[in-house]
């Protein structure tokens, strides 16, 4: 704590009331470290409230009667007999192999917040044909491709058997509790219905009832109270209508509305996603802790293992065993919460139905417990049933995302703060100095005017056009940060602006809400409102934000959001978006329409030529398809590192491939064998960023030690050297929505050992990857998958078998990464500057054989940086090795061609040293060609086979 105020203290000496103001607002970051900063279930009313449901027999009762089908979907009346309040469900069969569930109240006294088509769904889902199969006095059966869906009217439930086995089912703890809008009892609680008469502004839509319509559904509400008097208890909680957290107090105009439903996952012993928490890949148990809690929070100095919420959240659960995945998304962007416990399947309830069970033995059940403060349930099924179909079922509804540009994917150096020209110049010219690539430098908000987002600290970056012209000379990028908070000052022409043109959030008695964050008092603008968005975007504009230019990328920070003086560190709840809706309703979406709009104002000031590259520290379902994010404020401890691979693993299985964490750590100062490990792990992971706190040691590698400096430098090379295969890999995942990072279950479905793993991983399909993450160790254990398959160490060639756990040494200087035998792998190995250097520079081919001697793999290949791979402009090729022959062929038709061409091919695991190698290109004469052959390591190395890297050839091993 001492620690950080000294430095913000430092930073903000030269303005007198800044030093008080900080010291405050950073008292109150401080105290975040606290548990206590943050609400536990028990001090979340809502949360109380859902999970003091018992397990039992449902008060939910389906009206059979009630049926609407059509050809793809299906409407029912559901009732809750506690209260007769009535309820519509809806069931829709989608393409692919998905289905979606719809829960909302028949006729609530003003809409519930429903996520607008475009914002987290790409589009519409499309739909599929799903038949009534069956009816009977309890239940309808319908079908749609080989699942059927049993809907039981008393008890309430839903089952989904999909090839006569159960696979995911609803409400079968009885769970079900919908907090039906109310009016409050004994005086007519107009606050949150006239709330939306302040905004008369040309955002309001139409998504809030209009007085007129509330006054019906309130008399109508009135009606049925009059017909079932809704029971005391239900009423009478005392957080129901109002809530107080520490000083804070939430108003809750709308009393009561939370949703919440059990989901089972028979068959399955194992869960994964709902990120993002700082816990391993496989989820545990919350049947001691507090459920994992999704709610978009800056947590200081966050905690290991436990299920507190952190920066964003996606709310997709995969559910894995040896037969099958599946998946389910519950879109809402509410404040959630998710229990997990591990149970047997009900027997007598599937027994009935299908021949599930055999023998006595029990079937395991994953069962857990969904939970949102406002809303309605809508829940996608993802039937699968393999892992990869569930990546494409949800890419299918959320985007992937987009091939990022080369530079991106490349090493980034960052820290909070370079502290004016001469100091970039310095870090810039240094990195040449010592022979290190990298690609971009980054400005943290000590760059800018006062923290006044989109302008410079002129006495220290006087000529940022000069600095960024010295980058591009280079290759390289700039990155700036544009935080969300705005600084209330009228003199700043963003905050006039945006305050002229009405488009902040409001607080609950319409003023424009006004917290602290760094700069001070600041407002936050409504991303969720598309004018807002294009409003931001255009001060990407150069000639809006001075000194930049299209060298020039931003970094997204503080968007969850964090208010330093609100309760969690964010906005009060009862703050009002101007569409009326309250912040409770959307805040889990807000730093993903930061990330949005930051990413159309990089599209348009390049007139969408150029592919964006926008950091964001804040997301949700759906944020992949804007960049990148990171896992924000680590510390700079072994376990942190180690935390590193589950925490992106659980971000990649829902999508968010393009996810990193600061190298070293963000707070205090790692030793040299931990900074070297770091280096070593980040340059396997997909976003490649050092970071660090403003009052850290100053980290660059040639302060380090010569030999860990050495250590540091063939790190980042490495990483430049696969380049072409992280890049491939990336393309491969913008198409089908595949991981980027994997656990080895994607590959590997039917070994169990894989199921808990998550601290060794595949990058694509064809490299394993084990960072050390345990200090001053020897040796440590590495399972290889696949029996029958092999492995190649990257380095020296040695081979293990699969199917075994082997213990390898491990040397400070050793990277323990493995080609899978059976794939090719692509790289480039010159050492430059930066990737943008590379360009033209030639491709070695890694062909590791299967124990049969057979490989595979493909290339991608386009200008690195422009949109114009979307019109075509690539080359796709596939490189295959069978029978002694090595071809190479196009898999797209495209008249790009680039100067890449082949330098050497290095063919692994050929058991028989070869006579001579014969290359045959389309259209010429064959050749011979020079190589080599190693006994030792079973390595053949063909030299200059010189070609285009597009051109059609075949190379012939006799
Ligand atoms: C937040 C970010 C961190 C950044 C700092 C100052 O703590 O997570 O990365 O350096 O703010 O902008």
């Amino acid at each position: 704590m001492a620690l950080s105020c000294a430095c913000l203290l430092r930073s903000t000496m030269a303005v007198h009331w800044h030093v008080l103001f900080y010291c405050v607002c950073l008292l109150s970051v401080v105290l975040g470290v606290s548990r206590d900063n943050f609400k536990t279930c028990d001090q979340s009313g809502f949360c109380k409230r859902q999970r003091a449901m018992v397990p039992g027999h449902s008060h939910y009762v389906v009206e059979l009667s009630s049926i609407n089908m059509t050809p793809s979907s299906l409407e029912l009346e559901v009732v809750n007999k506690k209260n007769n309040v009535r309820f519509k469900l809806e069931l829709y069969a989608l393409a692919n192999n998905m289905a979606r569930i719809k829960f909302n109240e028949l006729s609530p006294l003003k809409p519930r917040y429903e996520i607008p088509i475009g914002d987290v769904l790409v589009k519409e889902p499309v739909l599929q044909s799903l038949k009534l199969v069956s009816q009977d006095s309890n239940s309808i059966t319908t079908v749609f491709e080989n699942t059927r869906v049993v809907i039981t009217a008393n008890p309430f439930r839903i089952d989904f058997i999909t090839s006569d086995q159960p696979t995911v089912s609803f409400n079968t703890q009885g769970l079900l509790k919908f907090e039906h809008l109310r009016k409050k009892q004994g005086l007519l609680s107009r606050i949150g219905t006239s709330i939306y008469s302040w905004f008369s502004t040309p955002f309001r839509t139409a998504q809030p009832a209009e007085p007129a319509q509330e006054a019906a559904a309130e008399n109508q509400e009135e009606k049925k109270e009059e017909q079932a008097p809704t029971p005391e208890a239900e009423n009478s909680e005392p957080d129901m209508w109002e809530e107080t957290f520490k000083s804070f107090v939430d108003s809750k105009p709308n009393g009561p509305s939370s949703v919440g439903i059990d989901i089972s996952f028979p068959g399955f012993e194992h869960v994964y996603g709902i990120p993002e928490h700082a816990d391993s890949f496989a989820l545990k148990s919350t049947k001691s802790t507090d459920p994992y809690r999704l709610y978009n929070l800056d947590v200081f100095e966050y905690e290991l293992y436990n299920p507190m919420a952190l920066y964003g959240s996606v709310p997709v659960m995969l559910a894995h065993n040896e037969q099958k995945t599946v998946g389910v998304f519950w879109q809402n962007a509410a404040e959630t919460w998710v229990d997990i416990s591990s149970n047997v399947a009900d027997k007598n309830f599937f027994n009935k139905m299908l021949d599930f069970v055999k023998g006595d033995q029990d079937i395991p059940q994953i069962d857990t417990h969904w939970f949102s403060e406002s809303g309605i349930i809508d829940v996608f099924v993802m039937l699968g049933p393999k892992p990869q179909d569930v990546f494409s079922q949800y890419a299918s509804l959320t985007g992937t995302t987009p091939l990022p540009p080369l530079y991106a994917l490349s090493y980034h150096q960052s820290r909070w703060n370079y502290n004016d020209e001469e100091d970039v110049r310095n870090v810039d010219s240094n990195f040449d100095v010592h022979d290190i690539p990298y690609d971009v430098l980054w400005l943290d908000i000590e760059h800018t005017d006062g923290k006044r987002y989109f302008t410079w600290d002129s006495a220290k970056f006087p000529n940022p056009e000069d600095m960024v012209a010295n980058l591009s000379s280079k290759g390289r990028k700039l990155v700036t940060i544009v935080d969300p908070h705005i600084k209330r000052d009228d003199n700043y022409r963003i905050y006039a602006e945006a305050k002229q043109k009405n488009l902040f959030i409001k607080n609950k008695d319409g003023g424009e809400y006004d917290g602290w964050c760094w700069p001070g008092s600041s407002s936050w603008p409504d991303f969720l409102e598309p004018a807002v968005r294009q409003w931001w975007a255009s001060k990407f504009d150069p000639s809006e934000y001075k000194g930049t230019n299209n060298d020039v990328v931003t970094w997204n920070d503080m968007n969850e959001p964090s208010v330093f003086n609100g309760p969690e560190i964010t906005l009060l709840k009862d703050a009002i978006h101007l569409s009326g809706w309250e912040h409770r309703d959307v805040h889990n979406v807000y730093g993903m329409h930061q990330h949005r709009a930051t990413v159309e104002g990089q599209a348009l000031k390049t007139n969408n030529h150029e592919r964006s590259f926008v950091l964001s520290r804040s997301f949700f379902a759906g944020s992949q398809k804007y960049g990148a994010i990171w896992t924000g404020d680590n510390t700079g401890e072994w376990s942190h590192l180690k935390i590193t691979v589950p925490m992106m693993l659980s971000l990649n299985v829902v999508g968010m491939t393009f996810s990193g964490a600061d190298v070293g750590g963000f707070f205090r100062n790692p030793d040299d064998e931990l900074l070297t490990r770091w280096y070593q792990a980040g340059a396997f992971q997909p976003f490649f960023r050092l970071h660090s706190h403003l009052d850290t040691k100053r980290r660059e590698p040639w302060l380090l030690p010569e030999q860990n400096k050495n250590i540091i430098r063939a790190a980042v090379h490495t990483r430049y050297t696969f380049l072409p295969y992280w890049y491939t890999v990336f393309y491969q995942s913008e198409k089908t929505g595949s991981p980027v990072m994997m656990p080895l279950w994607v590959e590997y479905p039917e070994d169990s050992t894989t199921f808990k793993m998550d601290d060794q991983y595949l990058i694509g399909s064809a490299l394993l990857v084990k960072p050390v993450v345990d200090q001053g160790i020897a040796t440590m254990d590495i399972y290889f998958p696949g029996k029958g398959e092999v492995w190649y160490d990257i380095l020296d060639f040695k081979t293990y078998a699969g199917g075994q756990t082997v213990k390898v040494d491990t040397p400070l200087d050793k990277i323990h990464a493995y080609q899978r035998g059976g794939h090719i792998i692509a790289r480039k190995y010159r050492m430059r500057r930066s990737s943008t250097f590379m360009k033209n520079d030639p491709f070695t081919l890694f062909v590791c054989l299967s124990t049969n001697e057979i490989s595979k793999g493909q290339l991608y290949i386009d200008d690195y940086h422009s949109n114009n791979y979307k019109k075509g402009d690539f080359v796709l090729r596939e490189f295959v090795f069978e029978n002694h022959k090595l071809t190479s062929r196009p898999l797209n038709k495209s008249s790009y061609r680039s100067k890449e061409w082949l330098e050497r091919i290095i063919i692994v695991g050929l058991v028989k040293m070869p006579r001579k190698t014969t290359m045959h290109v389309e259209g010429s004469a064959p050749q011979d060609l020079d190589s080599q052959y190693f006994t030792e390591t079973k390595v053949l190395v063909i030299r200059k086979p010189g070609v285009n890297i597009a051109d059609n050839w075949t190379i012939n091993i006799e």
